[in-house]
């Protein structure tokens, strides 16, 4: 593939972008009445409204030569047709598999993926089934009350953010809970709610030798054991979720309680397969299907959309426009929706795992920017926290607005005052306060002129800050589901542009083998070696630490 940077469209972009100077988008709608309709678009029940964002038709052009110049299209036809598109690790990326709700086949190395997906999907079916009715009894023969999801990364956020968006569609006796950290205070804090007999355990890992999961869930059996004092009461209160049945069975799961994924679901893009089983025991496999439906209804838009039409390039190309031509360092998520609020930390790991990346798909160093630092924290919170430096910092962070319109706990008047604060802040954002207007208002307000002098280059907000919105009539398991599948073929077609590889995170491993090293070394008398200094003086006081312990 050629790099970005040699398309016709980029030069264009670049020449552009000197064209546009400063973005002026406030005089933008001025001089445009349609703006709002026309930079706005709806699918899959999801409404992208993104007329604040600094592009004007020519800008949205040239980005959508761009796309069409990295040959996105095609790239797409070869992520959906089973191709082994992450060539370092020569596997094929088909999370959109576990959500071909049409049933299309997919072949990969000659078999149809699809039966495999359904028999897993009816096996999570029965499963869940028997669970929330009250069938599958724990040890002492009691209904089970709570489900601990063990996993970390991919095999947690999603489960992690799905659960909480959609608690208010779980079933009543249930509760999930989730442990992800090493640090025993993530395990003991949650134990510590439960009650063995009507606790299960979901250990999820897709490879089944990550070590803080592995760590946890020995933790977790030993307790369950100590506390009902049998090892026969492991087979009803543990269950898998992993590619890895050897492991699995090393474990002590029987692989009869496995719920099986395969090699081509990413971690980080693995919520759709029985890595989602918390949350199909938390809503059931019917909503757990509304969720993959939605997700595949707005994959079905992303295959067939013309690129000005679809709605995942869209947000994509908006990126792309922003890191590497108007130097944004970093894109906020801010959901109006407190059931939304482990929505921006699932993104960091979709977006910065998967385009966090220094090399492109030749093996060569890129020249140019890749993904942006992803954060964010549910609004109205972030508004008295952080939204200080986005209005009036020296840095320009490029921001989604995320709401539905409906809230499920309708409660006077918190919905119109939650909404009357997102349309708020997008407004001030754009438009901002000039000179003129904050010196009318302190001068109406009394303030004498010496003072008005002093403060008034403080009270100004510059405005032009871009922001695009989404809007949902509703947050439910199907709307969720084209949510999150939006933003993971942004991420696809960021990746495609920036020609490199999404789906490996090879950037993850150096911690993982230093910290078995500086761990084998923790646990021996012999003093470490070959450390820089600083770690050499870390690991020193550890282990005198250590070695003080009774
Ligand atoms: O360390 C990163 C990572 O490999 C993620 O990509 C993955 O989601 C996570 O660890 C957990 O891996 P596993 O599901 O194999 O335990």
């Amino acid at each position: 593939m050629p790099s970005p940077t040699s398309t016709p469209a980029w030069r264009g972009l670049q020449t552009h972008r000197a064209d546009i100077g400063l973005p002026d988008i406030k005089a933008w709608f001025g001089e445009q009445p349609n703006r709002a309709r026309e930079f706005s678009l709806a699918a899959a029940g999801i409404f992208l409204d993104y007329a604040k964002q600094p592009v004007t038709d020519r800008t949205m052009e040239l980005l959508c030569d761009l796309a069409h110049q990295m040959e996105v299209a095609r790239w797409i036809e070869r992520m959906f047709s089973g191709e082994k598109i992450n060539f370092t690790e020569d596997r094929a990326v088909l999370h959109v598999a576990l959500r071909n709700r049409a049933d299309r086949p997919i072949v990969l190395d000659g078999v149809d993926v699809m039966a495999n997906v359904n028999r897993v999907l009816d096996q999570m079916g029965r499963f869940c089934g028997a669970v929330r009715d009250g069938d599958w009894r724990g040890h002492t023969g009691e209904k089970i009350t709570d489900v601990v999801n063990i996993g970390i990364g991919g095999s947690d956020l999603g489960p992690v953010m799905a659960c909480a968006a959609l608690k208010p569609f779980g079933h009543g006796r249930l509760r999930t809970h989730f442990v992800s950290n090493v640090d025993s205070t993530h395990l003991a804090e949650t134990l510590a709610l439960l009650n063995p007999g009507r606790t299960l355990f979901i250990v999820c890992s897709k490879t089944f030798t990550t070590q803080e999961t592995l760590c946890n869930a020995h933790t977790a059996r030993r307790w369950l054991i100590d506390q009902l004092g049998s090892a026969d009461a492991v087979a009803k209160h543990f269950v898998a979720v992993s590619t890895n049945a050897k492991e699995v069975a090393a474990f002590g799961i029987d692989t009869a309680n496995m719920f099986e994924f395969w090699d081509w679901v990413g971690g980080r893009y693995s919520l759709w397969s029985a890595a989602g089983l918390s949350v199909a025991l938390l809503i059931g496999m019917d909503d757990f299907r509304q969720m993959l439906e939605g997700a595949h209804e707005m994959d079905e838009h992303f295959r067939t959309a013309p690129a000005e039409k679809n709605l995942p390039m869209i947000l994509a190309l908006l990126g792309i426009w922003q890191r590497n031509f108007l130097s944004a360092e970093s894109q906020a998520i801010l959901p109006y929706s407190q059931a939304l609020a482990r929505f921006p930390a699932y993104l960091q790991q979709l977006e910065m795992e998967s385009n966090g990346k220094r090399v492109d798909r030749d093996s060569k160093a890129v020249n140019y920017a890749t993904a942006p630092i992803i954060w964010g924290e549910p609004g109205t919170n972030g508004q008295h926290a952080f939204y200080q430096l986005i209005h009036q910092g020296t840095s320009i962070v490029p921001a989604d607005f995320i709401f539905a319109l409906e809230s499920e706990y309708p409660l006077g008047d918190h919905q119109s005052k939650l909404l009357a604060n997102c349309l708020a802040q997008t407004e001030a954002l754009l438009c901002g306060k000039d000179a003129q207007q904050v010196e009318q208002e302190l001068r109406n307000a009394g303030m004498p002129a010496a003072q008005i002098e002093a403060l008034l280059p403080h009270r100004i907000f510059p405005g032009n800050r871009p922001t695009s919105t989404l809007i949902m009539q509703r947050l439910d398991p199907k709307t969720l589901g084209a949510l999150v599948a939006a933003y993971e073929h942004k991420v696809f077609v960021q990746g495609i542009i920036w020609n490199i590889n999404s789906f490996d995170q090879w950037g993850v491993e150096l911690g993982k083998q230093l910290a078995s090293r500086i761990l084998a070394e923790l646990e021996t008398a012999a003093p470490a070696a070959s450390h820089d200094g600083s770690t050499q003086l870390g690991i020193a006081k550890v282990k005198e630490f250590l070695n003080r312990r009774p």
